[in-house]
């Protein structure tokens, strides 16, 4: 009998989750994603975000618009769903995979279709991702900003190990959009996945001034079961800086390890490092 296989654990999955655009959940799996390779996990990202930027950054060359997508892996009809293992590709880094977004239209369009669906709206992503979960030790998805119901999907994707990831600023947010965020995954965790729990809040775009600092304890407040993971006690440290040569280098398809400057080959890529250490808390490898 092949123990091994027997005792593999299925993915830990990460959704990455924030409504308001551009806080940085993309730049936020793909480094994961990186860190995670790194220490060896065989990871596994997802997009779920019709822009296709995790695509556009990760995967080897340019997809044509007519290839298949996760769009299919999610259709609702069996007659046109595609299996996952299908849809899945290498990308630019060995032991990253991904279940690409080749057109803007396709999930816009598989979305309806979920939503016009008789049963099973919220799982879909779940039923795709099954064959698929012993292969993996982590799943990272990232979302759209929206709360519609592709990210019920990508928070109700495991049926026993999930948690949602905040990305935000410390300064630009709005407070009922907060509220609505945090209703959005308190309702999946009640309806359709228990398991859900909240991984934390990743803080981007740090610049360290006294007006984030102060909104950290007001971000805390509204999210009293997740730890934001910025803190005074070790300066900040794991607060995601601003810094533009982020951008420019995975725009470039180099990972912060792999940078030539170093506050990124070392500041940057350590608090991936260390997101990834707490990302997989409690689940040792198998
Ligand atoms: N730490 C950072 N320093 C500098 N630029 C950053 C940082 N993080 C992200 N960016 C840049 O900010 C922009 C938005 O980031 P990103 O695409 O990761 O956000 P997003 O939350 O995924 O946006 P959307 O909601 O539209 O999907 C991008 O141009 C990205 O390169
Ligand atoms: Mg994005």
């Amino acid at each position: 009998m092949n123990l091994r296989a027997t005792n593999r654990r299925v993915a830990r999955v990460v959704a990455a989750v924030m409504q308001k655009g551009g806080v940085g959940k993309t730049t936020s799996i793909i480094n994961l994603a990186r860190a995670a390779m790194l220490k060896g996990l065989r990871v596994l990202v997802c997009d779920m975000d019709p822009q296709g930027n995790t695509t556009d950054a990760l995967a080897k060359g340019e997809l044509a618009e007519d290839e298949v997508s996760i769009a299919d892996a999610l259709n609702p009809s069996e007659k046109d769903r595609v299996p996952i293992t299908d849809v899945i590709v290498k990308t630019i880094w060995d032991g990253v995979d991904l279940a690409p977004v080749t057109s803007t239209e396709a999930l816009a369009t598989v979305e309806e279709l979920i939503a016009a669906a008789k049963h099973g709206r919220e799982y879909r992503l779940r039923e795709a991702l099954q064959p698929v979960l012993g292969e993996y030790d982590l799943i990272l998805i990232d979302n759209a900003p929206s709360l519609g119901l592709l990210l019920v999907n990508a928070l109700a994707a495991s049926e026993t190990d999930e948690l949602a990831l905040v990305v935000m600023e410390a300064d630009r947010w709005s407070t009922q959009g907060l509220v609505r965020l945090r209703r959005t995954v308190e309702g999946v965790q009640k309806y359709y996945s228990r398991d859900l729990r909240w991984a934390g809040i990743l803080i981007s775009k740090w610049r360290g001034t006294t007006d984030e600092r102060e909104k950290l304890a007001d971000i805390a407040e509204h999210f009293p079961d997740a730890p934001v993971w910025a803190s005074q006690d070790d300066d900040y440290r794991d607060a995601v800086p601003l810094w533009n040569k982020i951008k420019t280098e995975i725009n470039a398809g180099t990972g912060m390890d792999e940078s030539s400057d170093v506050r990124l080959r070392v500041t940057v890529a350590a608090i991936y490092d260390r997101a990834i250490d707490r990302l997989m808390a409690g689940r040792e490898a198998a």
